[in-house]
């Protein structure tokens, strides 16, 4: 039997030549992969949300360039390059608000123009350390995260920042993994995320799946939870950090660093330094993903509202700095963040974003 501190899920798997993705619409009622084998078909995947999460679309982008440079390298090996920036721009706009897929992009770039000879295997090389690095870097934020948790107590979570969202073990989960097995976490109260259920769907069954006891509310309850003191810490990943400390997170996060600060909980936010976008200064220029007006309008496919309501729907809300207590990455924690401590913490890699 594995320990609390190992997760058992993979959203993304290198396995026979080609990319699996564990479809993540279809959780937590059913458990199949996709097999892709185009960087076209990666795209797509990463667009209908069949994997989602910023660091898992960002390792399933670098998989899918894989994918697109074996294509175009069989089909022509004198223009594979020109074929393969196509297939790049299109991995690149799958999704607008995570910055981990332009990362991952970006780190395959120097192979693509270097490499004179068949790319294929430089490239794979070069996805799977994306993979494991975020492995690494999430279990490295796991004991970071839950060395400053304190007293044993109950957490709030929203949305999916765990092993689905991630390469393994998750960010945000990461933290409260870790915590739980140290006997830190005794419970982990899960907002169910509207409109697209993250919480329900996705992380009330990681959890489930790891023996974590899991407690799932409406989002609106999240503020009453707090204002009873039934938790510590309110933990949350992200999907871009601007050079500030500001955070792009799940629609509702902002509510919730609020609701946090006024009752006295406190807020943290996990990420590996991929997320973090230095040069963004602040959280005003972080694009945000609009989604569908379906998403609202309808339940499981049933009209939950008036034909001919308008919609609202971003995907992501913007959380200042000021109201983040702890910022965890794989190179440290930054309390209280703001410009100087993240230029600090980024070091040497400030000048190469
Ligand atoms: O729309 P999603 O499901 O891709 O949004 C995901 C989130 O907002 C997560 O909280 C974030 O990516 C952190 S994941 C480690």
């Amino acid at each position: 039997m594995m320990s609390h501190d190992e997760d058992q899920v993979r959203a993304v798997i290198w396995r026979d030549d080609a990319l699996e993705l564990l479809d993540q619409r279809l959780l937590p009622m059913e458990i199949r992969y996709q097999r892709l084998t185009t960087g076209v078909e990666v795209a797509e995947a990463i667009r209908n949300m069949v994997v989602r999460g910023a660091p898992a679309i960002g390792i399933t982008a670098a998989y899918g360039v894989v994918l697109a440079a074996r294509a175009h390298w069989a089909e022509n090996p004198d223009h594979w390059r020109k074929s393969l920036h196509e297939d790049w721009q299109r991995l690149a706009s799958s999704r607008p608000t995570a910055v981990n897929l332009l990362w991952a992009l970006r780190r395959m770039e120097p192979i693509i123009a270097e490499c004179s000879s068949n790319p294929v295997e430089r490239l794979l090389a070069e996805a799977r350390a994306i993979h494991e690095d975020d492995i690494a870097a999430n279990r490295r934020m796991g004991q970071l995260g839950a060395a400053v948790l304190g007293e044993r107590g109950a957490v709030l979570t929203h949305c999916n920042a765990g092993a689905l969202a991630t390469g393994g073990y998750g960010t945000a989960l990461g933290v409260i993994r870790t915590g739980h097995a140290a006997g830190l976490i005794e419970r982990v109260y899960a907002d169910e995320t509207r409109p697209w259920l993250q919480g329900a769907r996705l992380t009330a069954w990681e959890l489930v799946q790891d023996s974590i006891p899991v407690t799932l509310l409406a989002d609106g309850a999240a503020a009453a939870l707090m204002q009873q003191g039934r938790v510590r810490w309110v933990i949350v990943g992200a999907d871009r950090i601007a050079a500030n400390g500001d955070v792009a997170n799940k629609i509702g996060t902002y509510g919730l660093a609020i609701a946090a600060r006024h009752h006295g909980v406190r807020f943290m936010v996990v990420a590996p330094t991929s997320t973090v976008d230095l040069s963004i200064p602040d959280g005003t220029a972080i694009p945000i993903e609009q989604r569908a007006a379906e998403e609202l309008l309808t339940l499981g496919g049933q009209p939950v509202a008036a034909a001919g309501t308008e919609v609202w729907n971003p995907s992501f809300d913007v959380t200042p700095a000021e109201l983040v207590d702890a910022l965890v990455t794989e190179r440290g924690v930054v309390w209280w963040p703001d410009t100087a401590k993240m230029t600090g913490i980024m070091g040497e890699m400030s000048d190469a974003i």
